[in-house]
């Protein structure tokens, strides 16, 4: 009869049999996935495991910072963080096209993870965080992307990584049931879905340095209010989108010129369909309030009352 503990033993011994004392390497995004597996395989075989993380300057507030605390000091697992802030940018630089967008980041993702991979010594094992229906899927998606990239004849010819995948018979819900076995926080186990081409694709058109700031501080603030409202686990997936827009506005005595931010929150069960979700006007007052006054040149606030189909949940 399956249950969580029996799960966790059984994966536990199979790892520790196909890994014997050569050592893993993981991907670690700060998402459920790549989360639940470095917590199980370091379990099974602890400082075998290296994880790296690539900063590529598309995540929210706090969130790298939040990785590296958690699975460094609450986990003690061995975590490297590749900065690829700059490479990012600059291969973002001039791009406004929202597919070359995608693809720029799913690529350079793969670069870094491959050229500092082959920097370390010795790994001759690749986790990944593949779920039973990335499988019977076809990818789609940047992770998805990753992960078949690193599937049969994606590798470099000169990387020998032998896969681990000790997620692909489980779905969604369980990998959170077993992430919270694990020991692993809610926060992280209910963490909202987040694309993987992060706010790169919610800075429509070309992405600066100056356009993420507005949308890092603005869905920081988002998410700080839905959390105070108790919304958090009522609203499926909510950020802040920063279109091409500039208006005029009034502060004081003076004319402003600055951006329109969008708010984007809906309900859904699996990403395919959406509604948009009815955040209470008073909350909504509170956030606009919020986003024109703490976030530098931002003058308008704009709610996203479209539903999917026939717009996406995403806006690029
Ligand atoms: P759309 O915008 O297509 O999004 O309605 C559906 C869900 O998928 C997420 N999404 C992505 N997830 N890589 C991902 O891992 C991606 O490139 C990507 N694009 C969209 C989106 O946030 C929503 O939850």
């Amino acid at each position: 009869d399956w249950s969580m503990a029996n799960f966790i033993e059984l994966e536990i011994a199979k790892i520790r049999e196909t890994v014997g004392d050569k050592k893993v390497l993981c991907a670690l995004s700060g998402g459920v996935d790549s989360s639940v597996v470095a917590v199980l395989i370091h379990r099974a075989i602890g400082d075998q495991l290296t994880c790296m993380f690539v900063d590529h300057n598309l995540n929210r507030k706090g969130e790298v910072e939040q990785v590296m605390k958690t699975f460094t000091e609450d986990f003690d697992m061995n975590l490297i963080k590749i900065d690829a802030r700059q490479r990012f940018m600059d291969k973002l630089a001039g791009v406004s096209d929202p597919e070359k967008k995608r693809k720029i980041i799913g690529n350079e993702f793969i670069y870094v993870f491959d050229e500092e991979a082959s920097k370390l010594e010795g790994m001759d094992f690749l986790a990944q965080g593949t779920l039973y229906t990335d499988i019977i899927e076809s990818g789609t998606t940047t992770a998805q992307t990753i992960k078949s990239h690193h599937n049969v004849g994606g590798l470099p010819e000169d990387m020998q990584f032998k896969l681990i995948e000790p997620l692909k018979t489980l779905f969604k819900d369980e990998v959170r049931a077993l992430g919270l076995e694990l020991g692993l926080d809610e926060k992280i186990v209910w963490r909202q879905p987040f694309p993987g081409p992060g706010l790169g694709i919610r800075v429509l058109g070309e992405v600066t340095e100056e356009k993420l700031e507005i949308v890092r501080e603005s869905d920081f603030i988002l998410r700080e209010e839905i959390a105070k409202a108790g919304l958090d686990r009522d609203i499926w997936q909510y950020f802040t989108v920063l279109p091409d827009i500039r208006s005029v506005g009034v502060m004081g005595d003076a004319r402003t010129y600055d951006y329109a931010i969008g708010i984007r929150a809906v309900t859904s069960i699996d990403g395919m369909t959406s509604d948009w979700a009815r955040i209470p006007w008073d909350v909504l007052e509170k956030i606009s309030v919020r986003l024109v006054n703490e976030v530098k040149h931002v003058n308008r606030v704009l709610y996203d009352i479209t539903s999917k189909p026939p717009a996406t949940i995403e806006w690029e």
